[in-house]
């Protein structure tokens, strides 16, 4: 089971009358992992940001597309909605603690928010030089990429914090860490080695060992003997019946 099916598995949603949130969307996956269970939920309020949802969910009935700032106050009614799902958007956020407030202020007695987080610092990459390697993750993990205003690499492993803080009672603490043998472009691990190249560029000596390194992962993924693996951290949040 992927990331997604996971996360809708955990906001349980039992009965196909339910009104959901997914707050930071994206492009859709965990909204198309919802309308795909059984039960499915009524409705599913999909925000973000930017509007990068996929075109046939745009266009499903029971999608409600918006754009909005999750820095600012949720653009729902308080108690109005059973469940939320919020996927690697803390990090981006201001506040992720006031977040999580509003959540609280939105969502029915009894409703659910499972909110997760990738923690980058755990990326694990079959690589020629493990102090290299180890030196990118860090390297990664110390740059806020030129799309975000900001990133937090750790953001994993402080969300309990974050839910022990909050108004909600903490009900469940999950993590994975999937293992991808991937490295052809566009795969995830992919990505997070585009990722290191772009965090060394300032140092044309460390961008050569970076992109001989990434060379290296290459054949390493071509004989079969690549491993990826990060470890996503979800809570389970209830707002008291
Ligand atoms: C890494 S993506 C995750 C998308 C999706 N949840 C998923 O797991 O595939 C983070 C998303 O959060 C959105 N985001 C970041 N900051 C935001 C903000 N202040 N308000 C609304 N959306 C925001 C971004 O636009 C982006 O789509």
């Amino acid at each position: 089971m992927g990331r997604h099916q996971r996360l809708a598995e955990l906001m349980d949603v039992d009965r196909d009358d339910l009104v959901v949130a997914d707050l930071g969307c994206g492009t859709g996956r965990t909204v198309r992992a919802l309308l795909s269970a059984n039960p499915a939920p009524r409705l599913v309020h999909a925000l973000d940001a930017t509007s990068d949802l996929d075109d046939d969910l745009l266009h499903d009935p029971r999608v409600v597309s918006r754009v909005a700032d999750l820095d600012a106050r949720l653009p729902f009614a308080d108690t109005s909605i059973d469940r939320i799902v919020s996927m690697n958007v803390a990090e981006n956020l201001t506040d992720p603690a006031a977040f999580l407030l509003e959540c609280h202020r939105v969502l029915r007695a009894g409703g659910t928010a499972v909110v997760g987080h990738t923690d980058f610092d755990t990326a694990l990459f079959t690589g020629p030089d493990d102090d290299l390697t180890r030196l990118l993750v860090d390297r990664f993990v110390a740059q806020v990429p030129q799309w975000q205003s900001r990133a937090d690499g750790f953001m994993g492993r402080k969300l309990l914090g974050l839910a022990v803080d909050s108004p909600l009672a903490l009900a469940d603490v999950r993590s994975w860490a999937d293992p991808h043998r991937r490295f052809d472009e566009g795969s995830l691990a992919w990505k997070i080695s585009m990722g290191m190249l772009a965090a060394v560029r300032d140092d044309p000596a460390l961008t050569a060992r970076a992109t001989s390194w990434v060379e290296s992962v290459r054949s390493l993924a071509d004989a079969g003997r690549f491993l990826f693996a990060v470890t996503d951290v979800v809570v389970v949040l209830r707002r008291d019946a």
